[in-house]
């Protein structure tokens, strides 16, 4: 087998990510307007967030203070040049740019904070990866106008992009538009339409009619913006942001093979725009089953030609199965509405559920990569767990080792044997922050702790975990030295 030396460029991006919202905290600073990632409460690991009409008296918002990254960052970057990192995946809170989303002018200490933050990377040798929309978006815009279903919103967006891809052009050359886009149209959990799209359903609407409209706005939004940022400057690479989470077949009963397969084409089908350029006929064919009739013009088609993307990003975390079998219980699905999803009974999970399979990821490396033959660019993977400082101040996460040893090797695997385009790896959470989905601190993915808890207590204190040292060997050797460590999964 090719050495895991050999596999990876000599400009492979190691790194780590995080989005605004969940490091920054200093939601009400330097003129910056209420996101709609300020209005979600603290949740638990069987309690879902609340999503409340503005900030209430009486709940706790675990986002507005975060970790203090605002004011931090300085003594962050430190450690991560320590852990070596080359890239650093951050989001801009469009909201500290356009308050209102739609002002007249942006803000310029909001813009001066992000001019400070990329100097600081820089200086220090990192590259900064900039998700222009991570799950927030100005909570002006929802109330306003209704979020991204509005196509107003279109607008707002591209002019908030094309202000910061100017003002940042000499300084970030790796965009992202929308994060994990495609969350929204498989469940329809009020969580994922809140933070992909600022929509919240009404009585009597059709909830995926409505999330495919502000789908759409999406994609036709992000579009414009790759097209004016490759005008800003030829040399941006942009990508897209997809969450892949592969859904195997639970037998091999043909039927599950096709429900899985329908399930994926869910999740491919905003991949698809944003690489292809156009709505695919399966889309299509569903919108006209459905009696959809959905707005959209000849100029927004041509400008899903114009706007494809450079390079897919992607976040892995696990696997899922699906199946048609009468004797297993699971959640139904509703494309294929014998089928429901299932526990895979050769994979182990952590303690909210989320099935570790490094396997998968070599897997949807492969398929993404066979479809769409374009660079990949894992931006987010790692394992949330309970972390415990030990009586000598020590966090001994090796179980958070074993989780990215064995990704790392898949990701090897798809490289070196199978010829896969990887440009990067940012593995989650590289510093300890507010989970997105729970809200808690205590789910944690970080090479550094932080001490907080999910009350919001602690010092904000900074501290390496064992991971710290391993990840950073990690990045020196230019990946994995010791294959043979490594548990298969
Ligand atoms: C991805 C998001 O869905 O998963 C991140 O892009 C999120 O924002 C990450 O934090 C992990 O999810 P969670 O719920 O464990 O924070």
């Amino acid at each position: 087998m090719t050495q895991m030396n050999d596999a990876f460029p000599k400009d492979f991006l190691w790194g780590g990510a995080v989005a605004a919202h969940q490091i920054e905290g200093a939601y009400d600073v330097d003129g910056k307007g209420l996101s709609t990632a300020d209005v979600l409460t603290a949740g638990t690991q069987k309690t879902p967030r609340q999503i409340t009409q503005g900030v209430l008296q009486g709940h706790y918002y675990p986002n507005h203070e975060a970790i203090d990254f605002y004011h931090r960052y300085k003594e962050d970057i430190k450690l991560f040049k320590e852990l070596g990192l080359k890239a650093f995946r951050t989001s801009i809170n469009w909201s500290r740019i356009f308050p209102n989303g739609d002002d007249a002018e942006p803000n310029e200490a909001g813009l001066q904070f992000y001019d400070d933050l990329f100097d600081e990377l820089l200086k220090n040798g990192i590259e900064p990866v900039i998700t222009l929309s991570h799950f927030e978006i100005p909570y002006a815009l929802y109330e306003n106008y209704g979020g991204l279903k509005n196509r107003k919103l279109i607008d707002f967006f591209v002019r908030y992009a094309e202000t910061v891809m100017n003002r940042y052009k000499d300084k970030v050359t790796y965009w992202m538009t929308f994060n994990e886009i495609n969350n929204q149209l498989d469940t329809f959990d009020e969580l994922h339409t809140w933070t992909n799209s600022a929509v919240l359903f009404e009585e009597g609407d059709n909830k995926e009619k409505v999330t495919l409209q502000a789908s759409l706005n999406e994609l036709i939004a992000s579009a414009k913006a790759v097209k004016i940022g490759k005008a800003i400057n030829p040399d941006f690479q942009i990508g897209c942001m997809m969450a892949y989470v592969p859904v195997y077949p639970y037998a091999c009963h043909p039927k599950d093979m096709l429900a899985s397969s329908k399930m994926m084409e869910r999740r491919f089908f905003y991949n698809d725009v944003h690489v292809r350029g156009e709505i695919p006929s399966y889309a299509k064919k569903r919108w006209e089953r459905e009696g959809f009739e959905l707005d959209y013009t000849k100029e927004d088609l041509l400008s899903l030609k114009e706007g494809t993307v450079d390079y897919i990003g992607f976040s892995y975390y696990m696997s899922t199965a699906v199946t048609t079998l009468d004797d297993l219980d699971g959640q139904p699905i509703r494309d294929f509405p014998e089928a429901k999803v299932v526990g895979n009974p050769y994979l182990e999970a952590n303690d909210w559920g989320w099935q570790i399979d490094p396997n998968g990821l070599r897997y949807t490396l492969n398929t993404v990569y066979q479809r769409y033959n374009k660079p990949l660019f894992i931006v987010e993977n790692g394992m949330g767990a309970y972390d415990k400082i030990e009586d000598d101040g020590k966090i001994r996460d090796d179980y958070r080792v074993k989780y990215l040893k064995a990704h790392i090797k898949a990701m090897h695997e798809a490289i070196a044997i199978d010829g896969v385009d990887v440009m990067g790896y940012t593995p989650w959470g590289v510093i300890d922050i507010v989970s997105f989905g729970s809200g808690e601190m205590e789910k944690r993915y970080g090479f550094i702790y932080v001490d907080k808890d999910n009350q919001g207590k602690g010092t904000l204190e900074r501290r390496k975990k064992e991971s710290f040292a391993w990840y950073q060997k990690v990045i020196e050797d230019n990946g994995l030295k010791d294959l043979t460590s490594c548990a298969d999964e």
